[in-house]
Parts: structure tokens; sequence; C-alpha cells
């Protein structure tokens, strides 16, 4: 950690941009947001160069279907919750220096730039593609555009993605009788030209990259290998859309990027914004474009794959620009127990948060409770439970019974102290000790730990408080209390720098309430650590810091969500009564079925496809290949050797023109992954199972 600050610089801190189809929730906040801001914040007030850059993603399928549904266009959906995020941001104190977004001309221009540089290097690849085609309106149909009957599970509304119902993630040329959502018509195959960013060619660079990251999250690192290991494949960068930035060459007329190419890019584009502001346009390059600089990037598991694997691969092509030097992914939260859902209305919006709510509440519990290295769950009682019992019992009670105590006994002036005793030097220790305590854990990504040890101050200061015992002291030995009160005082102007990153609304009213000059935001971390309050000081007016949430505020918010839960479970029944089976069969019927087990020989995977491997298996002494659709499970490597079991006697099928002479069989949980069924002893290949 020592080594690498004297390395870099200056810090370069972005958010994920979130897609500007809808509002922002908490799901959002406790993923890429809340904590950088928390970081950033910090090291602001450790005075270090710190740039923090987001925006809006304005691109993407999800976008263009939002607009459809609402019968308006892509660039009005995104203006409409453009500025709607932005404020929402702002009120609760996510404190970007730009918020940018992807439909600007200057990201346009600079995605264009960075396609075209990586052209003229030659670094794609361009290929033809059979694709679906809605010939009534001319347009090449994305994935999301296709519904029809799901090979997995038969319901017969799945999209070309993904089925809805069994999880399946499919492609549009597997569903069975596919449809265009558009027309209803069926679509044709039609020939169509894209460019890929061939990932393979990268993977030893991005291995090498990663492995010199021992420091990242092991959530972040696991995640990362997998893929590494399963080996990188092309990725297509373009798409026949027409919202999004245009690819720029002639060739590719009427082709945008993937929405993943551009909105990356998006934070350089930000930058470039935010440097023109200042008037220094060229600005940008020295927090992108400097191997000094340490880019970090805040985001949520689900963007892995695109921040340190794909966009890392797009900066290396380019070869002028930082790479991340760390991605502090976070899992996801859940809510009341459940996971969240925008499309069912199963999640708490931010917007309706801040009407009922103050902001530091929700950024204390939630950053407190962050999904950092596994899902979290938020609860309405924990969030009101936290809020009364720690920043309303101790932090608010401690600054406010000091407060008080030197308005009534010292005119609302900072007492003068005398000699230390014990406990007071352990007081002063205490606050000596914390920035620099807090300080580690937000420099490694740990906030939990870090909120922890904040709150620990808190609570030591509400015990020095008790253990002094002010109010008997201050008759009997008036000099003792002056110095408690005057300790106690400190500990309040150093909570008030402490609380800076995560409460930083609460922090400036401390301020205010401490009579201190200028804000919280521009003090120096460290000075929380000195006791600076100078003697006959004039404090300002003590007010209630955090109110005590009561349960009437709270029933209105866990009953609708309730309500939804009953709702998503009954609809989960009404389809799945018990454990939904096919008719009944004989045994006569069960005894035609020939299952054994079988040893794989060799394995790979079925070229094109994401799905399938082709697999040579030995049942006795017989050997013979049959396709199964396990690759995105099982890698071909650790499928040598392993004893599976097989239905033997089922009809030769061709499955992408492999001959496949069996089947195996797989466990499929409700995620739609497969398990293998094995023997569990070591058994004979060819061994029947009855
Ligand atoms: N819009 C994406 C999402 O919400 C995140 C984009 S991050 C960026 O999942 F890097 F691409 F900008
Ligand atoms: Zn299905």
């Amino acid at each position: 950690m020592k080594k690498e600050e004297k390395e870099y610089k200056r810090i370069l801190v972005t958010s994920a941009l979130p897609y500007a189809n809808g509002p922002i929730h908490l799901g959002h906040l406790a993923g890429a947001y809340l904590l950088a801001d928390i970081y950033v914040r910090y090291q602001r007030m450790k005075k270090r160069d710190v740039l923090y850059i987001c925006g809006s993603d304005e691109h993407g399928v999800p976008i263009t279907i939002a607009a459809g549904k609402k019968g308006v266009t892509p660039q009005e959906i995104v203006n409409e919750f453009h500025f709607r995020n932005k404020v929402a941001f702002e009120k609760f104190g996510i404190s970007f220096d730009y918020y940018g977004r992807t439909s600007s001309k200057v990201h346009h221009q600079t995605s264009q730039e960075i396609f075209l540089n990586l052209h003229a290097k030659g670094i794609f690849s361009k290929r033809v593609e059979k694709q679906l085609y809605d010939e009534k309106i001319d347009m090449f149909l994305p994935d999301r555009y296709v519904k029809g009957t799901c090979p997995v599970c038969g319901y017969a509304e799945a999209y070309g993605d993904q089925c809805e119902k069994c999880g399946s993630s499919l492609s549009p040329a597997e569903l069975i009788e596919p449809k265009s959502v558009l027309t209803g018509d069926v679509p044709v195959y039609k020939e169509t030209m894209h460019w890929f960013l061939p990932l393979g060619r990268f993977q030893q660079r991005i291995e090498k990259w990663i492995e010199s990251k021992p420091h990242w999250k092991t959530n972040v690192l696991g995640q990362v290998r997998s893929w590494l290991k399963e080996g990188l494949s092309d990725r297509a960068v373009t798409r026949d859309l027409s919202w999004g930035v245009a690819v720029p060459l002639e060739e590719a007329k009427g082709k945008v990027l993937y929405v993943w190419f551009d909105a990356p890019i998006g934070y350089i584009s930000a930058t470039k914004e935010w440097a023109q502001e200042k008037n220094d346009p060229d600005l940008w390059k020295t927090y992108w474009q400097r191997q000094d600089t340490r880019l970090v990037h805040f985001i949520g598991k689900d963007n892995i794959v695109f921040h340190c694997i794909m966009f890392p691969a797009m900066l290396m092509a380019h070869g002028d620009y930082v790479l991340p030097d760390n991605v502090p992914a976070n899992e996801f939260l859940n809510l009341e127990g459940n996971k969240l859902s925008t499309s069912k209305n199963y999640a708490v919006w931010l917007e309706d948060y801040l009407e009922r709510f103050p902001p530091d509440p929700l950024r204390y519990y939630l950053a407190n409770n962050a999904p950092e290295t596994k899902d979290a769950d938020f609860t309405w009682q924990e969030f009101q439970q936290r809020n009364n019992s720690e920043l309303a019992d101790i932090i608010g009670n401690f600054i406010n019974r000091t407060l008080t105590f030197v308005d009534k006994r010292y005119h609302g002036l900072v007492p003068e102290y005398g000699e230390y005793d014990d406990l007071d030097k352990t007081m002063l220790d205490v606050l000596k000790k914390a920035p620099k305590k807090i300080g580690l854990y937000f420099e490694q990504f740990e906030f939990r730990k870090g909120i922890n040890a904040f709150m620990d101050v808190g609570r030591m200061s509400n015990k020095y408080f008790n253990d002094q015992e002010p109010w008997t002291t201050v008759t009997k030995q008036p000099g003792k209390c002056a110095t408690t009160l005057n300790i106690c005082l400190q500990a309040c102007r150093s909570l008030a720098i402490l609380m800076g990153p995560i409460l930083p609304f609460s922090a400036e009213k401390v301020w205010r309430m401490l009579g201190l000059d200028g804000v919280v935001a521009r003090q120096l971390w460290d000075d929380a650590g000195s006791p600076a309050l100078k003697p006959g000081h004039k404090l300002g007016q003590a007010d209630i810091l955090f109110k005590k949430i009561e349960d009437s505020d709270i029933e209105p918010e866990i009953e609708r969500l309730k309500k939804i839960a009953a709702e998503m479970m009954e609809r989960k029944n009404s389809e799945k009564p018990v454990v939904q089976t096919k008719p009944k069969i004989s045994f006569d019927d069960f005894g035609k079925i020939e299952l054994r087990v079988a040893t794989v020989l060799e394995a790979g995977r079925v070229e094109k496809t994401d799905k399938l491997l082709q697999l040579r298996i030995r049942i006795g002494d017989e050997t013979r290949q049959i396709v199964a659709g396990i690759a995105a499970w099982y890698s071909p490597e650790n499928l040598v050797g392993k004893k599976i079991t097989v239905i033997a006697n089922l009809e030769p099928a061709t499955i992408r023109g492999i001959e496949s002479n069996g089947m195996l069989l797989a466990a499929e949980d409700e995620s739609g992954q497969l398990s293998l069924i094995v023997p569990d002893r070591d058994v004979a290949s060819g061994a029947k199972i009855r």
C-alpha cells in the first residue's frame, strides 16, 4: 500500500454509468456509487488530487424498448432520466466532479476516434454473420426483439437472449418458431457484417496484468480468473441498430457501436467535458494518459467482465491510456429477503426515499451493510434500528449532551483544560489515532470496517462522558469538569471531520453547531486527530442531529414491499403447483429407458456456440459421440476422465451438424445452471442405472 501511494500522483475514480431508462434505486447506490463517494470525499480531505467521474449510459437496446413502450423517442427517455438521476444523486450527496452523458457530441466523437484508432491498427476482425431480420420494417432484430418458444422449458414467450420462465440464456437461433416483437412476422435470416474485438489475442496480456493485481478483492479476481480460464473469445463491437454511436466507416453505414464498447469510453468523454468546463481542455489527458494516475472503477458485479477484460483490452490496444489500478466491484443488494425487481416495482427508489427521509441515515446503513464481499440484505427495520440506536443514540446523543452541557454551564464557550488524567489521555489518544485507522480501511476499500471504526470513536466518546460524570464534577471538581468538556468538544470536532465522507450533511451541521468557519469537506482529514478547538471559542446553536425514525415511518414501506413479494410468490406458485411433473408413466415405460454410466474420453467446444460441448464417451466397450449444452458450466479439460450418466438408447439427433448419440443427465437449478449427475462411488463405465 505505502509503496503504491508514492507512485501515484492523482486518483481518477469512476462509478458505472447508470442506464438512463429508469430511476436510481438502492441496489445501484450500494453497488457502484455510495462507497465510491465515501472514497472520493476521503481522498479530497487527504488533499489528494482526485477526480470523480460518472454520467448516464444512454444507449443500448433496453432504452429503445422503453421508448417504444412509451411511444416516445429514445432521446426523450434519456433526457428525462438523465436529469432526474443527476438530481437524485446530488440530493443524496454523491459528489461527482462531472456527470456526463453518452448522447453528447463529445462522447460520440471520442468513441468514434477510439474505434478508428483500433481500426487503423488492424485490431478488429470482420465477419459476415446470419442474423434475424424483419422484412416488413427492413430491420435487423436485436436478440430482445425476437420472441419464441423456449427450447429448454417450452415457454412460449421466451426472448431471443433469455427465457424469463426458466432463466436459460438463449440465442435467437435456438428459439422454436421465432417471431419479431415489432411486427409479429416470422423473421428471416439475413447476412450482415460485424466488427469484432478479438479478445483471445489479448488473453496473455490481460492474464499478466491481472496477476499483477493481487490486492484486488477476491470476488473480483475470482470472476476474472474464471473468464480467463474459459478462454476469451471474440466480441462483436458493432450492431445493426439506429440508436447509438454511428460506426465511423463508410462500409458500416447504418450500424452503431455496441453499447458496451461506447459506454466505458463515456468515462473518458465525461472527463474531456469536465476539462473543457474548467477551460483547460487538455487536462483530461493528465488523468487518462499519465501512468502515475491511479484509476479506480467502482461497479456492481454484473459489470466485472467489461471493466476487467473488455475495456482494458480496448485501452491496451489503443496504447495511450492508463489501466485501472483497482476495480472494487460489489455484490448485489437484496431487499427484505428477496431479489430486487425493478419491473415489479420491488425496489426502493432513491427519489421516493428522499421525499421521506434525510440522506445520511441511508448512507450510513447502506455503507455499513454494503455487499462488499457477498450479497447483503436491506431491511427497513434494520435501517430504523441503525439510525436510532447508532446514529441517534451514540453520535447524536454524545454531540447533543456535550453541546447542551457547555451551553448551560459555560455560556457556549469552549472551557479551559487543566491537567489530564488517564481517561483524558486515553480519549485524546483515541482521537489522535482515529484518522489514520479509519483512513487505512477506506484506502483498502474495506468500508464496513472503516465505518465501524468511526462508530467506535463515537462509542468511546459517549463512554468517556459517562465515566467522567461531568454532572457530578461540575460542582465538586470544576477544573476536572472543564477539562472533560473541553475534550468532549474536541471529540465532537473530530467526529465532524471523520463523518465527512460517510455523513456529509450531518458533518456540516455539526461544524456549524460548533461555530466553526468553513466547511468540513475542505478540512484536512488528519486534523481530526488533534484537539484544535481553542478555549474561549464561541460555539454555535445546538440542534437535533439525527431524528429518530418511528415505526409509523417505515410501516407503509414494509407493507408495500410485502404485498409485492406476496404477489410475486403467488404468481410463481400458480405457475408451478407443488412439484410440477409430466403425466404419470408406467414402470414399463421407465424400463424402456436405458440409463448407463459412461466415461468421458474427449471433450471440446462446438464452434460458434457458447453452450455446446462435443464429447466422446465410452459406455462399456463402446465409444460414441454426444453433444451436450453444458459449456457454460463445464470446461472441456475438466470433463475428460469424468464418469457421467447417460441415456444410452435415445434416438440419434443432429445438433449443429454434429451427430449426438445419447444424452447426458444433469440437474438444473432455478437459475438454469446445470450440474452433472455423477455416480457417488467409482463404478465401471457401462454400469446400468436403475
Ligand atoms: N449501464 C451499465 C449498467 O448499468 C453500466 C455501464 S458502465 C460503463 O450495467 F462503464 F460502461 F460505463
Ligand atoms: Zn425456458
